[in-house]
């Protein structure tokens, strides 16, 4: 059975964290934009420079950009089992572009899941990442940059999707077992 899945939640929600192994349990491949800018940006090449330029401001990428790089990346072959988003779509624009990509190819979404986690909870998780990892993005004025984007930009996909029936929502409070045991729970009900 193919699976194709969203995960929306703010920085730090373990997003990332949760798609390695949701993942590598149903046979499906993570897409993260933020880890496909890193990439980018790590290489030094356009567009990583691009992307850098906005990612350490705690800012999203223009839509044009990133649109494009997802479009590109879903004709690749590894994807046919299914995919997990992770950072995409982040905003109701992106939510268009997604449609139509989808559409384009006959395949649709079959779960959005958010990981629902307070403010209060993510920043200390990214100031102990950032203490390991030392990602650019993740200083505390950058961090709280972030969340208000979160907000105001990426939030409001969450209503799209509910409208739509498609949204689950997880707590995302717990050892990192316990959350995967809820969507495990989540995917299972589909
Ligand atoms: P992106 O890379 O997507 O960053 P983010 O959304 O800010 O999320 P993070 O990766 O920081 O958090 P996460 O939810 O993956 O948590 P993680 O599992 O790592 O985007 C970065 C930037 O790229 C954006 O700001 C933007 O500039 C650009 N970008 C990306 N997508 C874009 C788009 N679609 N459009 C435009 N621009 C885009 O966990 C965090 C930490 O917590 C880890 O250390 C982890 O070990 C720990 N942790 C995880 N789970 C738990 C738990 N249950 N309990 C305690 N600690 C935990
Ligand atoms: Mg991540």
């Amino acid at each position: 059975m193919s699976l194709r899945l969203i995960m929306v939640g703010p920085p730090g929600a373990g997003k990332g964290t949760q798609a390695v192994g949701l993942c590598e349990r149903n046979e499906i491949v993570q897409v993260s934009t933020g880890d496909l800018f890193r990439a980018h940006a790590k290489a030094n090449d356009e567009l990583g420079q691009l992307a850098a330029s906005y990612s350490a401001k705690g800012e999203l990428v223009p839509d044009e950009v990133t649109n494009r790089m997802v479009d590109e990346r879903l004709n690749e072959d590894d994807l046919v089992n299914g995919f997990l988003l992770d950072g995409y779509p982040r905003n109701v624009d992106q939510v268009k572009a997604l449609d139509e990509m989808l559409d384009k190819r006959n395949i649709s979404i079959d779960v959005v899941i958010e990981l629902v986690v307070s403010d209060e909870e993510v920043v200390p998780r990214l100031l102990e990442r950032a203490k390991i990892q030392g990602r650019s993005d993740d200083t505390e004025d950058v961090i709280r940059r972030r969340l208000d984007v979160y907000h105001e930009t990426t939030r409001p996909i969450v209503d799209v999707y509910r409208e739509r029936g498609l949204l689950r929502q997880v707590d995302g409070v717990g050892t990192v077992e316990e959350v995967a045991r809820r969507i495990d729970e989540v995917i299972s009900s589909l």
